[in-house]
């Protein structure tokens, strides 16, 4: 029997691969494991908790204020150990583009056992952005075996990069799989928000911002900046709410809290529970986010997201005209947002639904795949 054994470590890859890790044990003929590397930890046990899903081995690494080389030697270690001690399967699934990803698949390298990448092939073409992650995706790209690429664009950058079509299987983002699984449980926010104002702001249908922020190539400066603007913003316009679950990066906690704390119409809440930030999502009248999955998941919702990054590895719902990079520039982000604040006409048009990431079928189409091999 084949073994496989997913690996993820931080929130965005658990809500991306959860679905595929439960139906993975179901499956039978594969003989699955699941293994977290720990590179977050509050935020990882909460997608494990909220999808009732037990690791087989936790690497637990994460240690407050790590830097990329902690979170890269101790999974590098932890995984070797793992293959040779513990478990040695025949292939391992990674996802995306975070350390976790590319130090499992380096060290699965090394010890002679497959790699199968799932949301392969984003580029932005800039190593610097997003950083560390563009370098990882190539990176894994030369190592995987094969490429679980989301759409016709991941394909040919794939192609472009000389990858061998056979091993290429376009399959959509397992985040729709992840967004379908949880909608059918959305009823109502969680009981853990309720000494929070966003079921009353919602319940009372008053008009929200939504906020999430935790690009390390924004660290310093460009917080500074959004902050800056997400306060301007906030004086400007009185009727709207923001709303921000902040991220626990230490260096998104510190400048956030410094500059946003006082103003009456701002909240700063931990980081929501992933189907609590899909109703929030739902809810909200724009997203503004560096966020990677929430670009996904907002046009699917039919919100506009405004993007606080200079470029993005998810051109597919910029061309549709549901997303729009506004950099992490004081300027930019406060003429964008007023701009949807003001002119219906254009905030309309942002609100098309579009959903050009996938249909829900990718896990299915994943496991199709590993089955025949
Ligand atoms: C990581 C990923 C990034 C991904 C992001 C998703 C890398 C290089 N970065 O960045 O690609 O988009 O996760 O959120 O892989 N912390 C906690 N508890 C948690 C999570 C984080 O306290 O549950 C704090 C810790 O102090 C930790 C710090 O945040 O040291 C940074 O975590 P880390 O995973 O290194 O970086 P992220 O910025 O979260
Ligand atoms: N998310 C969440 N709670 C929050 C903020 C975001 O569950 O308070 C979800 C969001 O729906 C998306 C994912 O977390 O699926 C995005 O994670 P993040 O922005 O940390 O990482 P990225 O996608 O940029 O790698």
């Amino acid at each position: 029997m084949k073994k496989i054994l997913t690996v993820f470590g931080t929130r965005p890859e658990a809500i991306k691969m959860v679905v595929l890790a439960k139906k993975l044990n179901q499956s039978s003929g594969l003989d699955h494991k699941l293994c977290v590397t720990g590179q977050h930890r509050e935020m990882l046990d909460q997608v494990l908790n909220l999808f009732d899903l037990q690791p087989d081995f936790d690497l637990n690494i994460m240690q407050h204020g790590q830097d990329l080389s902690d979170v890269t030697s101790r999974i590098l270690i932890g995984m070797r150990n793992l293959f040779r001690d513990e478990w040695k399967p025949d292939l391992v699934l990674v996802h995306g583009d975070t350390s976790t990803c590319f130090t499992t698949a380096l060290a699965a390298f090394y010890s002679g056992v497959k790699v199968g990448h799932v949301e392969a092939g984003l580029r932005t073409g800039n190593m610097q952005s997003p950083f560390p992650e563009e370098a990882n995706r190539v990176l894994v790209s030369k190592i995987a075996n094969y490429h679980f690429a989301p759409t016709d664009t991941n394909v040919q950058n794939l192609l472009d990069e000389g990858v061998d079509p056979k091993s290429i299987i376009k399959t959509g983002n397992t985040v729709i799989d992840s967004l379908l699984y949880i909608s059918k449980k959305l009823i109502s926010f969680s009981s853990k928000l309720e000494r929070t104002t966003l079921p009353k702001l919602v319940s009372e249908n008053k008009k929200y911002i939504l906020i999430t922020g935790h690009r390390r190539e924004n660290f310093g400066d460009g917080f500074i900046q959004i902050c800056e603007a997400i306060k301007e913003l906030a004086l400007a316009n009185p009727h709207f709410y923001f709303v921000y679950p902040v991220h626990l990066n230490p260096n998104v906690q510190k400048p956030v809290n410094r500059l946003l704390k006082d103003l009456d119409n701002v909240q700063l809440i931990e980081p929501l529970e992933y189907q609590d930030f899909v109703l929030a999502m739902k809810h909200c009248y724009l997203v503004l986010t560096d966020s990677g999955g929430v670009q996904e998941e907002a046009p699917s919702l039919g919100k506009p997201v405004l993007v606080m990054r200079d470029t993005t590895e998810r051109p597919e719902a910029v061309t549709a005209g549901t997303v729009q990079l506004v950099g992490a520039n004081k300027e930019n982000i406060i003429s964008g947002v007023q701009g949807l604040i003001d002119n219906q006409t254009f905030y309309n048009k942002m609100t098309k639904l579009h959903n050009p990431y996938g249909d829900g079928k990718a896990v299915n189409k994943i496991i199709d795949y590993l089955s025949k091999q």
